[in-house]
């Protein structure tokens, strides 16, 4: 309680009643509705040959199955990256054998991807979704700012590919925000196809999306 005054304080002080009036409203509508948009994406694995151009290494090496480790660098992300260490997303990753991929660096991690299978926590849901046989789902992709513009991104999809290939599974899937272009780059150049577009809303304690992702999954 004492924090939360003393937040409201310094507020008021930096910015006035004004700012302190608007920063409680936008709260309270936070809390009263919430909503989050983003296309669903597809990756046909029968069609993909041998690893292409951008799994080629060169001074990045990426390590695929390196899940502890990359689980203990985005615990150290998460002050500044909220959303690298999600505790449902790696409790789900332990229960059901996700692989977490790593770049590295001249040995030092660069970046991530989070490949899923079997089920995952999907953030933009708060829930776990079931995902059918035979499809893995890419959850997260990351670059630390310090090696971000050296395409590291589509490299760790290529590898991701792989990775879902080597699972037997027959696509792979993954979701992103219209407003992230390097992110839908960096999977458009990887072969992936828009599905869908998914709008999910939170009103008071009840959330329902535009469309039933299970089902979506299923019809490929
Ligand atoms: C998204 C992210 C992983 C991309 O990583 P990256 O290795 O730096 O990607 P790059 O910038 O090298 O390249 C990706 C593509 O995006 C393009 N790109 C990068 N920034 C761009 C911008 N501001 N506008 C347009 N295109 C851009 C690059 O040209 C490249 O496309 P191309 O290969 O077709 O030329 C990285 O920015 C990141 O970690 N962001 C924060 C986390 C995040 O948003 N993750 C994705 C969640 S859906």
């Amino acid at each position: 309680m004492a924090s939360w005054i003393e937040k409201c304080e310094q507020i008021w002080r930096a910015e006035g009643s004004g700012g302190l009036g608007r920063r409680i409203a936008r709260h309270l509508g936070g809390m009263l509705w919430q909503t989050n948009a983003a296309d669903w994406y597809r990756v046909d694995l029968t069609a993909i040959g041998a690893p292409d151009a951008a799994a080629a290494p060169d001074d990045a090496d990426i390590v695929l199955d390196a899940t502890e480790q990359a689980i203990e660098w985005m615990r150290s992300l998460k002050e500044r990256f909220s959303y690298a260490y999600v505790e449902p997303e790696v409790a789900a990753a332990r229960n059901c054998g996700h692989v977490y991929a790593l770049a590295r660096i001249e040995g030092q991690p660069a970046g991530y991807i989070k490949i899923g299978f079997d089920r995952v926590y999907v953030g933009d849901l708060h829930r776990l979704i079931t995902l059918p046989a035979g499809t893995a789902f890419v959850y997260d992709t990351f670059v630390h700012p310090s090696f971000r513009g050296r395409r590291l991104a589509p490299r760790l999809v290529a590898a991701a590919k792989q990775c879902a290939l080597q699972h037997g599974c027959r696509s792979l899937w993954c979701h992103i925000p219209r407003w992230n272009v390097p992110s839908i780059r960096s999977f458009l150049s990887q072969g992936f196809e828009v599905r869908d577009y998914v709008r999910n809303f939170r009103v008071l304690r009840w959330r329902f999306s535009t469309r039933n992702v299970e089902r979506l999954l299923a019809q490929g």
